[in-house]
């Protein structure tokens, strides 16, 4: 017997290579190396180390970051902090050593986390701006579509495509404010607490903070290096964004269905079945979907891995990254398709328009008609409700039904009650925050406004 020619998937596993980070943190070599070259200039500043120390430290650095830029990931160790000091050493010799005076692996990891986070937040508020602009696009282009809104997945009243969409435009709006407030808390300098206790040597952090851009310094030092709260406010804030993903995902694919019947999806993102060549399926929208429950796990991962932990460094916060890694690869890439999902979406007007002709979209706005004759409302919604039982019955759409039909549920009904149509139901909607078109468009030119003025 030969053996197989592909090896099992699953690595091998040692007691060492178990407590390799390596594999997954080497992504934070750019915050790494940025980091140890703040703290050798801060060094040197201070004379902890010589300038000529500190120069040497800072371009055998310099070489690390142009290697790793420019050729393929050359490093070993166990983590990126190992691994770069390691390299580090083969390239300066003995003065490596010097860049650890007064620093540990613990401030550094909390430090190049903090960076991480920092910059990530930006990247997720660029692209959340990308969707936003692709529905306000989407919504400025079909100002007066009008379809049926649902409750309960039951047409419920009719309402603007615009209106629609710029829902979405305002859940994105919130989030894209709650990855701003996570960034205030994220934007705290760790690095300068040491292993636990603070640092014996004379450092100067507020120089630290100015080198790599933070606004604040940690105030305790057994915080700083143990918690993990700003990853788990960016998952947080992750998680929600990837729940309004979810739904926007979920009304595509419903609109897309034959059943609906309410848009086509772009061909980049609809793919055929195997087996039925009638289909196009939303596949894309349903992969976005299906992975909003990926990083809630992450989340409540996070947060499970955290619980149970003393003050204050314990190894298990190294699983804080590949969570928050694989959050963040998945809310970025899930914001970029479905910008494209929705840029390339082909509204079928017709279609929507035909829907709110059926399924008495009409009801409420007849209730509310007999509310203006002095009816109250309780009253009117029950009229209209045995109306539309009789209706049913007959197999009638409201506008299919006579005068005389109508005068046999209440004697309020005049001849204008059959003139009521989706176009006076939306027109009638002009409170605050309503359908109605006129309001529609200013809230579409304020959205316009606030896209174009933030960031
Ligand atoms: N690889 C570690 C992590 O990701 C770095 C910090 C290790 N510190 C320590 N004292 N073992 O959390």
């Amino acid at each position: 017997m030969t053996p197989p020619k592909n090896p099992k998937p699953r690595p091998k596993v040692t007691p060492a290579s178990f407590l390799d980070s390596l594999p997954f943190d080497r992504r934070l070599w750019r915050q790494d190396i940025a980091g140890s070259v703040a703290w050798a200039r801060m060094l040197a500043r201070q004379g902890i180390v010589s300038d000529k120390e500190a120069e040497l430290i800072v371009m055998g650095l310099a070489a690390i970051r142009e290697e790793l830029d420019y050729g393929p990931f050359n490093l070993t160790g166990e983590d990126i902090h190992m691994a770069i000091e390691a390299r580090l050493a083969q390239k300066i010799g003995e003065v490596a050593g010097k860049l650890h005076t007064g620093r540990s692996r613990n401030d550094q990891v909390a430090l190049d986390l903090r960076l991480y986070v920092k910059e990530t937040i930006g990247e997720a508020q660029g692209a959340i701006k990308g969707l936003q602009e692709a529905l306000l696009g989407l919504a400025e282009r079909h100002q007066s579509t009008a379809l049926p809104g649902y409750t309960h997945l039951q047409r419920a009243q009719p309402v603007l495509l615009a209106h629609h969409l710029l829902a979405y435009f305002e859940m994105l709006e919130r989030d894209r404010e709650r990855f701003a407030d996570g960034l205030k808390r994220a934007d705290v300098l760790p690095l300068g607490s040491g292993a636990l206790a603070g640092v014996p040597y004379p450092i100067d952090r507020d120089f630290l903070a100015r080198e790599l851009g933070f606004s604040q310094i940690s105030t305790n030092s057994m915080d700083a290096v143990s918690d993990r709260d700003f990853v788990v406010e960016f998952l947080a804030a992750s998680a929600m964004a990837m729940a309004h993903l979810s739904r926007l995902a979920e009304d595509i694919i419903l609109w897309s269905s034959t059943e609906f019947g309410f848009v086509e999806l772009g061909a980049d993102y609809a793919t055929g079945s195997s087996i039925m060549p009638q289909k196009r399926n939303p596949d894309a929208a349903e992969l976005v979907r299906g992975k909003a429950g990926r990083v809630f796990g992450h989340l409540v991962g996070l947060l499970a891995t955290l619980k149970g932990l003393p003050l204050t460094y314990n190894k298990d916060l190294q699983e804080d990254k590949e969570a928050l890694f694989d959050a963040a690869d998945t809310l970025l890439a899930c914001l970029e398709i479905s910008a494209g999902l929705v840029a390339t979406l082909k509204v079928k007007e017709e279609a929507m328009a035909r829907a709110t002709q059926g399924g008495y979209l009409l009801a409420t706005e007849l209730a509310d008609y007999l509310v203006g004759k002095g009816v109250p409302f309780r009253q009117a919604h029950g009229i209209v409700a045995r109306l539309v039982a009789y209706a049913q019955g007959q197999g009638k759409e409201l506008g299919e039904l006579s005068l005389e039909e109508y005068r046999r549920f209440s004697p309020h009904f005049g001849e204008d009650a059959r003139q009521i149509s989706v176009a006076s139901a939306l027109a009638a909607r002009r409170s605050v925050g309503g359908t109605a078109p006129e309001r529609v468009a200013a809230a579409l030119a304020a959205a316009r406004r606030r896209l174009e003025g933030s960031g």
